[in-house]
């Protein structure tokens, strides 16, 4: 007996062995070259993933102020108020005038140190290349492009004055614009090449035409003249099924026209002088992209100010942008460009989102105005539009970094964002937003259909009287049949099974918890008072947690 149990245990203690030796060098290897993965796009299901180091990653970002990353002084107090609100990752500029401030001179070092200390406070960084474009605008071209406007034009408005604005219709612009960006793409590549620390470019910023719909100078007049360009032709009639309505309209009431001139095809009117527009712009974003690509093939993407519906392009909004209504020029003229975004300064998210989302373009909010809903929002970006990330604006500018909902609502994201990843694409994630005007959102998931209700809806807290209420949100994520985890603040739910609407739906077990190490950790089991007797599920508004609940169905 004894024998035998021992040459048993020799026996597989020879096979655990080679077992070992067979796999350890390639599971190593597997992660070595997970590791050694440049950060890039890659679909799970519907979603598309932002994957760094070989890993689905969730940017909960924050955009510094315009002028804050200029200087490793004026980092130095931010990076640990970021690290407070348990970002992370920054989406920080880089200015063209600061690193070539002669033509063909390049400086990187102020970069290099900054990317340096993002590593020491363990961020990401997604860099913005403010170069001929920031907010329409051309203030951060370098000196000798500003003081040379034969050599760089500007556009003109209709009365043939020139503006601080780069044409996009001068070779000489996108050629400065285009060596300054290849040089940035090589520094990355040689300092960042294994690190990855930055995962993303935006290009230029808020590109759009002001105070005209589109540029007169002679270079865009000669341009406007000619036929709208084959390329673009063929586009609209391989993907006429799926463009965006507000722009087939268009086409549609001039006939589909398919030849012509831009009025001769669009019609006559500012509308086709933003269509115009948005090409030639998209069509320069295209080369830069695909220049900085060929060097280092980050993600890149464009952004967008937005427009206020019913006012003119040029006149009520920066003509030309990556806008909605243009998604689909914006998407011929520049395949390169990963996706488009939206920068929501206005108070309807889900409505822009909305808009965003068509033809698969994957949701990443670059900018958000930084007010007191930002918490329940991203919440419910990465929840309902499994978005990429979500980043509002100044983010330095908070003087109580410790206390801010923001941060507690990335704590509890950052812990479930393995859960969120793996479920991802597969109708098993979605997200909570509610306040006064909408205090109710329904779903499905699984079998169940979920009723969440704000938690003033119950009546127990003090604010449940105001006039405004305070916006609440979560994620829920779907981790086996009658599994759930559910992350966020001022909520509460009750569920029905769909399947057999005559069962009734029964709380099992709910938990809350925290995820260390990516194990889950109960902290308090939760019954009685706290789920009204077993009625529904809640967590108050200023209760930021991540619940674990199980369902049973009973008759
Ligand atoms: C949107 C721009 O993209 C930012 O750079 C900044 O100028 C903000 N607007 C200011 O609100």
């Amino acid at each position: 007996m004894v024998m035998k149990k021992h040459r048993f245990t020799n026996f597989h203690l020879l096979i655990f062995t080679l077992f070992i030796c067979a796999c350890t060098p390639r599971e190593s290897g597997d992660i070595h070259s997970k590791q050694q993965q440049i950060p890039h796009l890659q679909k799970q299901g519907e979603t598309t993933q932002l994957m760094v180091s070989g890993e689905p990653f969730i940017i909960l970002g924050g955009e510094l102020g315009n002028s804050s990353f200029t200087s490793l002084e004026y980092m130095q107090p931010i990076w640990p108020k970021l690290k407070a609100m348990e970002l992370n990752t920054v989406l920080a500029p880089v200015y063209w005038e600061l690193i070539e401030p002669e033509e063909g001179r390049f400086d990187f070092k102020l970069i290099e140190q900054l990317v340096r200390q993002a590593r020491v406070y363990d961020l990401k960084l997604v860099l913005l290349w403010f170069a001929s474009w920031k907010n329409s605008m051309s203030s951060h071209a370098p000196a000798w492009v500003k003081k040379d406007q034969t050599r760089f034009p500007r556009v003109n408005d209709d009365q043939g004055k020139s503006h601080e604005i780069l044409t996009p219709f001068s070779e000489n612009n996108l050629h400065a614009d285009l060596k300054a960006f290849q040089a940035l793409m090589k520094f990355i590549r040689e300092i960042d090449g294994n690190d990855h620390t930055i995962i993303m470019i935006q290009v230029e910023n808020e590109i759009g035409m002001l105070p005209t719909a589109r540029d007169h100078h002679p270079l865009a007049d000669q341009r406007f003249r000619e036929s709208v360009p084959d390329e673009l032709i063929a586009y609209l009639l391989k993907n006429n099924e799926k463009l965006v309505p507000e722009f087939l309209q268009v086409w549609a009431e001039n006939g589909f026209k398919t030849g012509g001139s831009w009025e001769t095809v669009f019609g006559e009117g500012s509308h086709t002088d933003e269509l115009f527009m948005a090409w030639f712009y998209a069509k320069f974003v295209q080369e830069i992209v695909q220049s900085g690509k060929a060097i280092y093939p980050l993600p890149m993407f464009v952004n967008a100010a937005l427009n206020r519906p019913g006012r003119e392009p040029g006149v009520g909004y920066p003509s030309a942008g990556p806008l909605p209504h243009l998604m689909d020029i914006w998407r011929a003229g520049a395949p390169a460009v990963d996706f488009l975004s939206p920068d929501i300064y206005f108070s309807n998210l889900k409505h822009w989102s909305d808009l965003y989302i068509r033809q698969g373009n994957p949701l990443f909010i670059p900018e958000h105005r930084f007010d007191e809903t930002v918490a329940a929002k991203a919440a419910y970006t990465v929840g309902h539009y499994e978005g990429m990330g979500f980043s509002p604006f100044s983010i330095e500018s908070t003087d109580d970094p410790q206390n801010n909902p923001l941060g507690k609502m990335y704590r509890l994201i950052h812990q479930l964002a393995p859960l969120i990843t793996a479920h991802q694409g597969r109708h098993r994630i979605e997200g909570v937003l509610v306040d006064k005007e909408t205090q109710e959102n329904v779903f499905v998931l699984g079998d169940y259909e979920f009723c969440f209700r704000h938690s003033y809806t119950l009546g127990y807290e003090e604010k449940a009287k105001d006039d405004v209420w305070d916006m609440a949100g979560a994620v829920i994520v779907q981790t086996d049949a009658r599994e759930f985890y559910i992350a966020g603040h001022g909520i509460t739910a009750t569920f029905k099974n769909l399947i057999n609407p005559n069962l009734n739906v029964g709380i099992l077990k709910v938990d809350e918890g925290r995820f260390d190490n990516r194990r889950w950790q109960v902290i308090r089991h939760l019954n009685g008072d706290q789920t009204h007797q077993g009625r529904h599920i809640r967590l108050f508004y200023d209760e930021f947690s991540i619940l674990r609940l199980e369902l049973y169905d009973y008759e």
